[in-house]
């Protein structure tokens, strides 16, 4: 079996390892998380001691600072095909030094301008415009969307093209399958799915630049807060197109409880009652979502879900394309983002893994954007952390109880009553000597969820144990941080059922990838190994029948019998005769 990590030239054991690992994956990380992480730990990779190299990245909480700082000196401007991104630039540079720039298309063509200091943003709010429109009215509130207006000889003539502009959603996935089986190994496939599918640098910046422009809208009644984005922007495991999760964060303002003065005077506020948590978190989300509907611009389709379990207001953010989620007191899913960020900074295998889990699972339809019966995608993560806490006899990660006891007590967090305590500086973390390569993990995975006992045990990555089920449902996932919680609660019984299928069929086809194509992986373009697995299976189409027995015929089959055929023709014809 051939191995990136060889082919890379790495030894694949001991510490050489682990660095070797990181330098894989700084490509993929050099897109989504800024260059300077990167060069950081790939300039020290020689010297230092791999606890060192961990030390390069960022905890959790500097890296959304960051991000969200950079966001606060940046504007979105919708611009259109034509616009001189020269003049433009020099236009913009009257206020200041710009950063960084770029184009992307979204209903048209918008650039994020990020300027080196914030007051370029007071200064070029002084000289923008309000629109004079025939016939219409303008609802007066002024945000950090603008729009760039030039007479024709400001704009470039015909012949020149216009500004380059960054791709903000995936390939097809037919088009993936075509890249993935031209390369060399199933390593290779799998990371090469990871860097075609994950956030870019320039999609994340747009992502806070969302988040930063809500902000200002919810900052008219909440001077204070902060939005923030969770889930799958920012714990590393997105994929170019996931939708944006926000989190109304008031806690600088509720955050600050009095206490009866001892002595002398204090002053406290006067504030409206209400009779629980949730009451005021769908007060406030109530008014937020409606000066979203009326005032935000370019945020279409808004729905307040005010009765959800997790109320939340849900639109559309035209000039980004995001489909936004905005919830407010969601600390604790917050904190589960931060721990997935770890996870997946602790050894690279672990995002290569979730990455083609999650893209083999959304081409069986197991999973789904729209809400349903399906394995989410957060699940499904949860399950690839227990699966790689389960290998032996080295795990590959560690359990989320161990993560807790190399807590400091600035690691402290109790959220409504729940422990969601965890050290957050990687250099704590000893490297574990697991040394499987992705292509002996994905087998792995299937094959273990082939014959997990779902019906019985429950999967639990606090304690990296499965447990028995406490309920009847079908799937059960304990929520790491609020363990009376089943995160996959809404998967139903054939939906389980076909990702068992699916699994067991899977691990059959990479068993044949193995046994017999050494020779049929090089024959592109006939899909192998990773892109086999991500052609229409007939398993994929059964719904509520009896259980599959591993006789599987689909197209994936089909393929693999087409490449052996191939390949047998190939040895024959180059056979000395
Ligand atoms: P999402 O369902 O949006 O998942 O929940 P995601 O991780 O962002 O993945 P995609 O790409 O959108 O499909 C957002 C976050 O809410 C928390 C997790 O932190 C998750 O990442 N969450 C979600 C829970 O804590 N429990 C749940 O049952 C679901
Ligand atoms: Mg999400």
């Amino acid at each position: 079996m051939a191995s990136s990590f060889r082919v890379c030239g790495s030894h694949m054991s001991g510490r050489g390892r682990v660095l070797t690992q990181f330098q894989i994956i700084d490509r993929c990380l050099q897109r989504t998380f800024g260059t300077n992480v990167v060069a950081a730990a790939q300039s020290e990779a020689p010297k230092k001691e791999e606890i060192d190299d961990r030390e390069g990245f960022k905890t959790f909480d500097a890296a959304q600072s960051e991000r969200q700082e950079q966001a606060e000196r940046s504007v979105l401007v919708s611009c259109n095909s034509t616009t001189n991104e020269q003049r433009f630039l020099k236009y913009l540079s009257r206020h200041g030094d710009v950063k960084k720039c770029f184009f992307y298309e979204s209903y048209g063509t918008y650039a994020v301008v990020e300027f080196a200091k914030q007051e370029s943003i007071a200064s070029l709010q002084e000289v923008i415009t309000i629109p004079v429109v025939n016939h219409e009215c303008m609802l007066p509130f002024k945000s950090r969307l603008l729009s760039l207006r030039s007479g024709p000889s400001a704009d470039l003539p015909n012949s020149q093209m216009g500004p380059q502009c960054q791709p903000q959603t995936t390939m097809p996935i037919q088009e993936l399958i075509h890249r993935l089986s031209k390369e060399e190994s199933i390593d290779q496939q799998i990371i090469s799915l990871t860097e075609s599918y994950q956030l870019t640098e320039e999609n994340t910046r747009l992502r806070f630049l969302v988040c930063s422009l809500l902000k200002d809208i919810a900052a008219a009644y909440f001077p204070e807060c902060t939005v923030r984005p969770f889930g799958s922007s920012v714990n590393g495991f997105g994929k170019l197109g996931c939708d944006l999760d926000m989190f109304l964060d008031l806690d600088s303002i509720s955050g600050r409880k009095a206490k009866m003065p001892k002595a002398g005077l204090a002053l406290e506020y006067q504030m409206k009652r209400t009779n629980s948590e949730r009451a005021v978190t769908q007060s406030i989300l109530s008014v937020i979502g409606e000066c979203v509907d009326q005032f935000g611009p370019g945020c279409v389709g808004v729905q307040k879900i005010l009765n959800a379990r997790c109320p939340l207001v849900r639109f559309n953010h035209q000039p980004s394309g995001f489909q936004c989620d905005l919830t407010a007191n969601n600390r604790v899913a917050t904190k589960s983002s931060e721990l997935l960020y770890l996870y997946g900074r602790l050894d690279p295998r672990v995002r290569h893994l979730v990455f083609a889990v999650r893209c083999w699972a959304r081409a069986h339809g197991v999973t789904s954007s729209i809400p349903g019966a399906w394995i989410t995608n957060f699940s499904l993560t949860v399950m690839v952390l227990f699966f790689l806490q389960r290998r032996s006899p080295d795990p590959v990660i560690p359990t989320l109880d161990h993560l807790r006891g190399l807590a400091g007590p600035a690691d402290k967090s109790v959220i409504e009553g729940n422990d969601c305590t965890f050290v957050g500086d990687f250099s704590k973390i000893p490297p574990q000597s697991n040394t499987q390569t992705l292509e002996q993990l994905l087998h792995e995975f299937f094959d273990f969820f082939s014959t997990f006992a779902f019906g019985r045990m429950s999967i639990n990555i606090r304690k990296g144990k499965e447990q028995n089920k406490p309920e009847v449902a079908p799937l059960h996932i304990q929520n790491p941080f609020e363990p009376s919680l089943n995160v996959s609660k809404n998967v139903n019984a054939p939906q389980l059922e076909r990702f068992v299928a699916l699994c067991q069929e899977s691990s059959w086809l990479l068993q044949q990838s193995e046994t017999s194509l050494p020779d049929a992986r090089r024959s592109a373009p006939t899909p192998w190994g990773l892109a086999a697995l991500l052609l229409p299976s007939q398993v994929a189409g059964l719904k509520g029948r009896k259980k599959r027995k591993r006789e599987p015929a689909s197209e994936r089959i089909k393929s693999l019998l087409e490449s052996l055929k191939k390949n047998s023709h190939q040895k024959k014809s180059s056979d000395p005769k």
